[in-house]
């Protein structure tokens, strides 16, 4: 891949609301998380585990989980039905170190722009997953350790909605050159 076409696909990608029911292959999904664990690691510790959400019932659960978390936050009304159209991926932690969140968010961004090179598209979310209550309710529904902690979800899926561009702060606003 040249320079060009790395940085139309690091700009094409977009947080996605709204997803077609059409399943993922297992290659697909598994493409996306081997390009998840390439990603750097403090130490190379790996500290990742994905739960991929297939089932549709347990899918209707995690749907409930996530829309009761935006609404006890204050967050935006949402069209959560999504959730139940993508591939939504747990991602576990290690909870042993406390730089295991940065690795596992290294992870995240791969698996978001390998959805793009795959002509599909992703949203993370961790509204599901801010409150200890929804991450121990997440746990239950998968049986994730005690000690393990959930990050976020993913979603993966084919867009059903070309989101508009958000915007970005400019270089100018966000940089001091000393
Ligand atoms: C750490 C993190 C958590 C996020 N959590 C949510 C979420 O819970 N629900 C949601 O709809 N979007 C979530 N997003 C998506 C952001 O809203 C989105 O990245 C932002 O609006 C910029 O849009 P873009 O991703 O299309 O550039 C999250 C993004 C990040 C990086």
């Amino acid at each position: 891949m040249n320079e060009k076409d790395f940085f139309e696909l690091l700009h094409s990608r977009r947080s996605t609301r709204k997803f077609k029911d059409k399943k993922l292959s297992k290659e697909q999904i598994v493409k996306i998380i081997q390009a998840g664990i390439t990603a750097p690691s403090s130490l190379n510790k790996q500290p990742w585990n994905f739960v991929v959400v297939q089932d549709r019932e347990k899918k209707k659960k995690l749907r409930e989980i996530y829309t009761n978390a935006r609404r006890r936050q204050n967050l935006y009304e949402q069209d959560t039905v999504f959730v139940e159209y993508a591939t939504p991926i747990v991602l576990v932690c290690e909870n042993e170190n406390n730089d295991f969140l940065y690795s596992c968010a290294m992870a995240v961004q791969n698996m978001n722009l390998a959805a793009v090179a795959m002509g599909l598209a992703s949203l993370q979310a961790v509204a599901a997953t801010t409150f200890e209550e929804d991450r121990k309710a997440i746990s239950e529904l998968f049986d994730i350790p005690k000690d393990k902690f959930v990050m976020l979800l993913l979603f993966f899926g084919y867009a059903g909605e070309k989101p508009v561009p958000k915007p970005k702060k400019s270089v100018d606003e966000v940089v001091r050159w000393e």
